[in-house]
């Protein structure tokens, strides 16, 4: 007989995924507007999808293809991470999505028992695909109270007092959910720590693109360093699940392990997609580059209906889709906060508590056009203000 002890611990002692709570919440709030989900409101490349459209009668798009991706993906993607990453050692294996792509490198790097470390305020999946793992101590370090950075002595400390040396740290840049982005000295640092103490570094590139003011994203290499990257954001491909790992080509064995992972899981990423990632590469960064700039208009827009808490409560938005808020003290529950601002407001962000941090909110500007973006924008002011001024009143 089945039953609830039967299932396993592993999966039980696993948080909830906040995403499905969210989701729910919004399909419950009338009229709802999310400024919730990490997306983005484009399209994939018109010319990419034109393409893809003639493949669907193609028998090859329907069988399996080989587990690292197609060879045409491939080749595109190493020399992609040659030109823009400066990424020469890496070779790339195609996944379902980036959050494919960590769980494979999890299972990979990780056993049961070993210790990792990532960053608070920290990617809510990345700390379930640990936990899945058995993985027994996940350290959060602090980021700086200022910035949002990861404390690099506080890694440096955790690295020198933690026998055996934690398997993995990792980092997202810029960042899911703090939308700052690393400097390339301090990701440097961070590469040298994990380098002398024998840890893996993992760096999730899914953001690459999104940076503003003139900011640049850099990349990072090594021997003990994978870095992930994502088509969902950069190119409107969320439901097409492409991303992919570039790995050390140098390590023994390395893609031998991933190998195993991979063809238990998708086999291979979905052939149609791995199409249209390849074609809208040909549509190229300036592409991409034009999509994101006018998101600077909508992240303005929430940083505005942000500022009502106090500007030095409000960070990020250096990079990725994201703004970081603190709330006053008193509003430690901010699920609690969420639900109110959906009912009342009709507004819909995720609460820090998902990512290490209660008493927070994470507000993404991506997911919807100029015009509505504003709509929410105005919605969440005065949520804010009211919040502020009379508590989570209800009538
Ligand atoms: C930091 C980060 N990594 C990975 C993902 C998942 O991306 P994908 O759709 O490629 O699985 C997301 C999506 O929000 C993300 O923010």
């Amino acid at each position: 007989m089945g039953s609830f002890g039967k299932l396993a611990r592993r999966a039980i002692e696993t948080e909830s995924p906040v995403m499905v709570q969210i989701q729910q919440l919004y399909r419950c709030t009338k009229d709802a507007v999310s400024l919730a989900q990490g997306v983005v409101y484009w399209q994939p490349p018109q010319q990419a999808l034109d393409k893809v459209k003639d493949l669907v009668y193609d028998p090859v798009v329907s069988r399996y293809g080989g587990d690292e991706g197609i060879p045409q993906l491939q080749d595109a993607l190493v020399q992609k991470l040659q030109r823009e990453n400066k990424l020469y050692k890496s070779k790339v294996m195609v996944t379902a999505g980036a959050n494919q792509a960590f769980v494979n490198l999890v299972l990979a790097l990780c056993d049961a028992g070993d210790s990792v470390v990532m960053f608070a305020p920290y990617y809510f999946n990345a700390y379930m695909s640990f936990q899945m793992t058995g993985v027994k101590d996940i350290l959060v370090g602090p980021g700086d109270p200022k910035t949002l950075y990861p404390d690099a002595d506080w890694l440096e400390q955790t690295l020198k007092k933690t026998h055996p040396p934690p398997k993995v740290v990792t980092v997202v840049n810029p960042g899911n959910p703090s939308g700052t982005y690393i400097p390339e000295p301090l990701l440097k640092r961070i590469s040298h720590l994990c380098r002398d103490a024998g840890s893996w570094l993992i760096v999730d590139n899914t953001y690459e693109y999104f940076m503003y003011d003139g900011r640049k994203h850099s990349c990072v290499e090594g021997d003990h360093i994978v870095n992930i990257f994502s088509f969902s954001k950069a190119y409107g491909m969320m439901g097409w699940r492409v991303g992919y790992i570039a790995y050390p080509s140098e390590v023994d064995g390395f893609l031998a392990q991933l190998l195993k992972v991979q063809d238990n899981i998708p086999i291979c990423a979905p052939i149609i997609s791995q199409y249209l990632a390849l074609y809208s590469l040909e549509a190229g960064v300036d592409w991409v580059k034009n999509q994101v700039q006018d998101l600077v208009k909508n992240r303005e827009l929430v940083r505005e209906a942000l500022s009502v808490l106090g500007e030095d409560n409000v960070k990020g938005g250096e990079g990725a889709i994201y703004l970081w808020a603190r709330l006053p003290e008193k509003f430690h529950d901010d699920f609690a906060v969420i639900r109110w601002l959906a009912r009342r407001h009709c507004v819909i962000l995720i609460p820090g508590s998902a990512c290490g941090c209660p008493g927070h909110l994470r507000v993404a500007f991506g997911g919807l056009p100029e015009d509505q973006t504003a709509v929410a924008a105005e919605r969440l002011r005065k949520g804010l203000e009211e919040l502020l001024r009379d508590g989570m009143v209800e009538e």
